[in-house]
């Protein structure tokens, strides 16, 4: 095990009707409140107007923006950049899924910073100040709601970086997991994708000794596989959509990798240079990429994969070689997928070989591709071509 330093601090407040701490959460009477949310449904399911009894009540200031895109754009975190200058906003809320959360981490570190905020998304600055925001969890999957760490895409140079601050942990998050009884179902499914690719990308570590956090992650892996089934034949069950949502929050918060040395994450490149030019939906992409991610790592060396086979995927280990173990495995993982209803191939996206060669560019947006593997150019066109 490393040596590690564990801190977040997010408040988390979980359960139903805990939108109430939010009067509380925003302390004065009258502060200016950005509003942040995406494409509407939080008008459709009441959230919003639960958020908005809250801000009422304390006598907020409230401006809203919304619109902000699954995948969120460079674009609209400078509008909203632009409207928190404006009104002299003093904290943002956001109010949805990764993407909503995502983008105003984002507004909040570039509020303060003179140049571009793209330089600060691209790690070229490094921000020293930031608003305050919260949020309010309404899908269940990035972790975003209680980690540091914020995903934008430029559209224009088909760009999707991921860059993350001390300064960019929410001040509080609001789960209630009835806010994802509206949640539909295929957006589920990517969540839970996500959810478990986050553990996954931990668990393929290179640091020994590790029992503690290995046991910790298959956990949170058979929790989930566990609730996801039963989640999506009823997908207005308080128990199963609580499951499931404090998992996405444990799955990326810090907890999973103290002590190791972070894990692998080159499937999350990969799938990043995919939704940067096809703009598909994260999960599904991971859906994907991951299976053969593995295999392509097994091949080589498969005793990492074998032990999740054996402690999390089931695998009768008599009669047959590490590999075996290993490929039968990484089957059962891709086989749980398809059957919660995951693409299984980019076909299913309508993607081709077409934009190969751009797609590999994109996956190397970091100097280094994978960490417990470490991909080149060649290796990244196998795992996407094998994923066709
Ligand atoms: O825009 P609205 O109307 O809110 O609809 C959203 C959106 O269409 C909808 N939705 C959210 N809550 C809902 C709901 N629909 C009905 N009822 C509800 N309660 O779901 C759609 C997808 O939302 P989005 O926020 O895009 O999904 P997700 O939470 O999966 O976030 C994806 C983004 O997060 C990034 C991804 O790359 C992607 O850009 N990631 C962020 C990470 C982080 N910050 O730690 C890590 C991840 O690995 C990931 O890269
Ligand atoms: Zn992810």
């Amino acid at each position: 095990m490393q040596s590690f330093l564990q801190f977040n601090p997010t408040k988390l407040w979980f359960g139903k009707g805990q939108i109430e701490q939010l009067a509380q959460e925003l302390g004065t009477p009258g502060k200016k409140v950005l509003l942040v949310f995406g494409g509407g449904s939080i008008k459709k399911n009441g959230v919003y107007e639960a958020v908005k009894q809250q801000l009422d009540h304390m006598q907020a200031d409230m401006y809203e923006m919304s619109g902000v895109e699954p995948n969120p754009r460079l674009t609209t975190v400078k509008k909203g950049i632009e409207l928190c200058r404006e009104h002299g906003i003093e904290l943002i809320l956001a109010v949805g899924g990764g993407s909503v959360i995502d983008c105003a981490k984002a507004i909040s570190v570039g509020v303060y910073y003179d140049g571009d905020v793209w330089d600060i998304i691209t790690r070229k600055a490094v921000p020293s100040r930031a608003l305050p925001f919260g949020t309010v969890l309404t899908l269940a999957a990035t972790g975003s709601e209680m980690n540091n760490i914020s995903v934008i895409t430029h559209w224009e140079k088909n760009e999707k970086r991921g860059w993350s601050s001390p300064l960019a942990y929410p001040a509080f998050s609001i789960l209630d997991p009835e806010f994802t009884y509206s949640v539909p179902l295929d957006q589920t499914v990517y969540g839970i994708v996500d959810m478990m690719s986050h553990v996954l990308e931990q668990y393929f570590h290179l640091t020994e000794n590790t029992p503690m956090m290995d046991r910790f992650m298959e956990s949170v892996l058979l929790t989930i596989m566990e609730a996801a089934p039963k989640l999506l034949e009823n997908l207005h069950s308080y128990e199963h959509r609580a499951t499931i949502m404090y998992a996405g929050t444990t799955a990326f918060n810090g907890l999973l990798s103290s002590g190791t040395d972070g894990g692998d994450w080159a499937s999350h490149q990969i799938e990043h240079g995919l939704s940067a030019v096809y703009d598909i939906p994260h999960g599904g992409g991971l859906a994907i990429i991951y299976p053969n991610w593995m295999r392509h790592c097994a091949e080589d060396d498969p005793s990492r994969m074998t032990k999740l086979a054996l402690a999390v995927f089931g695998v009768d280990p008599t009669g047959k070689t590490d590999h075996e173990i290993a490929y039968e495995g990484i089957e059962a993982l891709r086989q749980f997928w398809n059957s919660l209803g995951a693409p299984n191939c980019l076909a299913d996206y309508d993607i081709s070989d077409a934009r190969l060669e751009e797609l590999i560019h994109k996956s190397f947006m970091k100097e280094q591709v994978g960490s417990y593997k470490i991909m080149t150019r060649d290796t990244v066109r196998d795992i996407l071509t094998k994923s066709l």
